[in-house]
């Protein structure tokens, strides 16, 4: 066997942590995973615990990683739950056959992926990483650095592949007058189920997938439930095939009198406000001088969601397109690229290029539009994003039936709304 061509530090060893390890491994690099907690998968390991501050404002908490809940099933089908050579098999359960897969099929998936590919033995548990800085005489090493169960270490690699995920860090929306609300509120990181809920008016803000399934989640204990959303597409109207949940526009502002009042001029009295907005990126261990920072949610400069051009290739990220209808599938081609440009078989533009064409992407969201905190969500663009990370990865296109089952899912979350989407929860 010949010897490694690079040593590769990933960090995190959920999805996107084991992709990039395998496809590092199948480039002969030698991959050491480093992984805070004592198991593998991330967000699909069901953590019970919540943080002391339910908004996680407070910077001294104790963060817990998961925002996972029991019900949780995955809001895409699971055949864009998987890797393109990598299906997700329906073989896991007998007995499970529905297009939704729960959290605890997709954490077998991931941990068959794993025993699979001889990737457990390259993670190392209880290591959070808390410090990456390029360093050495010529500048082109990079030293990681750890805490392993309160001992401090520090290792040299020649390459690192972030791979923390960003369903961690709470994204809040700014009410005025929130100061002086009375009620209690909590942010959707923090959600574990409907009890607290029961016999309460809830206010839920997002309109995202976690929007909708907690809100009918708790709509079975609750007295009433509101989601305000700023999308200017929703019905302003009790929805019809629940009792007691209202959609209603943004919030206006709250009083001290626990009145929440709404844009479009109604006004209720609420005792919880459940915030699902999201969550921001984060990289506290990034020590890059500025090269790379967090603007808004753009992660940036970052050529294809994936190199900051003055650092690459020895620097990237996966998984920062998280919001794709096929994340799974983006992130194992990112890997797979990465792999190949770190084994010199796949060439990066020139640093200006790469630059440029960031510039240009920023340009065209601009006239389109589109907020910066979008920069990285991808929609129609899914199916060119996929099949060019492909190319560029010497691969062949992305199969046609996981473009189908994406294309079509999208429009039909787009045509009939994500509450029709999560139809069998109703
Ligand atoms: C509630 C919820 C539902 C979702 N549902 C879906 C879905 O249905 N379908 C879908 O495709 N996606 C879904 N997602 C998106 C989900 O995030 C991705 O599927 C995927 O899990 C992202 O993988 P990741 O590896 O990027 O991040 P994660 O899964 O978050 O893994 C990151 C890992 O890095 C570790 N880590 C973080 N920081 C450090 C550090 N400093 N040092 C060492 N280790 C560290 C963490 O412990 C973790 O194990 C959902 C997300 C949430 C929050
Ligand atoms: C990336 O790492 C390799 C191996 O250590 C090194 O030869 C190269 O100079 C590095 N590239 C940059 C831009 O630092």
């Amino acid at each position: 066997m010949s010897p490694p061509l690079l040593k590769v530090a990933v960090i995190g060893a959920g999805v996107a942590g084991l992709a990039t390890a395998r496809s590092l491994k199948l480039e002969q690099h030698q991959v050491v995973i480093y992984e805070k907690s004592g198991q593998l998968g991330g967000t699909w390991v069901y953590d019970p615990r919540t943080e002391s501050d339910p908004l996680g404002l407070d910077p001294n908490r104790e963060i817990i990683h998961g925002s996972m809940y029991p019900s949780l099933r995955a809001n895409l089908p699971r055949q864009l739950m998987g890797f393109s050579d990598y299906p997700f098999s329906s073989k896991i359960r007998n007995d499970e056959f529905r297009t939704f897969p729960s959290h605890e099929e997709v954490l077998q998936f991931l941990i068959g992926f794993a025993e699979e590919f001889g990737l457990v033995d390259l993670i190392r548990f209880e290591s959070e990483v808390v410090r990456v800085e390029r360093v050495g005489l010529r500048n082109d090493e990079w030293v990681v650095g750890l805490r392993t169960q309160g001992r401090s270490s520090e290792e040299i690699f020649d390459a690192v592949v972030v791979c923390n995920g960003h369903n961690t860090q709470p994204r809040l929306a700014h009410l005025p007058g929130i100061e002086r609300w009375p009620g209690k509120q909590i942010h959707s990181h923090n959600y574990r189920g409907p009890e607290p809920f029961t016999d309460q008016i809830v206010v839920v803000i997002g309109y995202g997938p976690s929007a909708i399934d907690i809100s009918l989640e708790i709509s079975k204990v609750a007295k009433e439930v509101y989601v305000s959303s700023r999308d200017p597409g929703i019905k302003i109207s009790k929805l019809d095939f629940v009792d007691n949940i209202w959609q209603h526009s943004k919030i206006d502002c709250v009083n001290e009198n626990g009145e929440v009042a709404f844009q479009d001029g109604a006004s209720i009295h609420a005792n919880i406000i459940l915030y699902c907005t999201g969550f921001n990126f984060h990289f506290p261990f990034l020590k890059s001088d500025g090269i790379v920072s967090v603007d808004d949610n753009r992660v940036g400069p970052l050529y294809k969601h994936v190199f900051p051009p003055k650092l690459a290739p020895n620097l990237s990220f996966v998984g920062i397109t998280n919001r794709a209808f096929a994340a799974f599938v983006a992130i194992d081609l990112q890997a797979k690229w990465i792999a190949k440009v770190l084994s010199g078989k796949a060439n990066l533009p020139p640093e200006e290029e790469m630059m440029a064409e960031i510039e240009q992407y920023y340009q065209h969201l601009k006239e389109k539009g589109i907020p910066k905190h979008h920069t990285h969500s991808l929609g129609p663009q899914l199916d060119e994003y996929l099949d060019w990370l492909a190319s560029e990865a010497g691969l062949a296109e992305v199969d046609e039936e996981i473009k189908l089952i994406s294309k079509s899912y999208f429009n039909f979350v787009i045509d009939k709304g994500l509450w029709r989407a999560r139809e069998w929860e109703l």
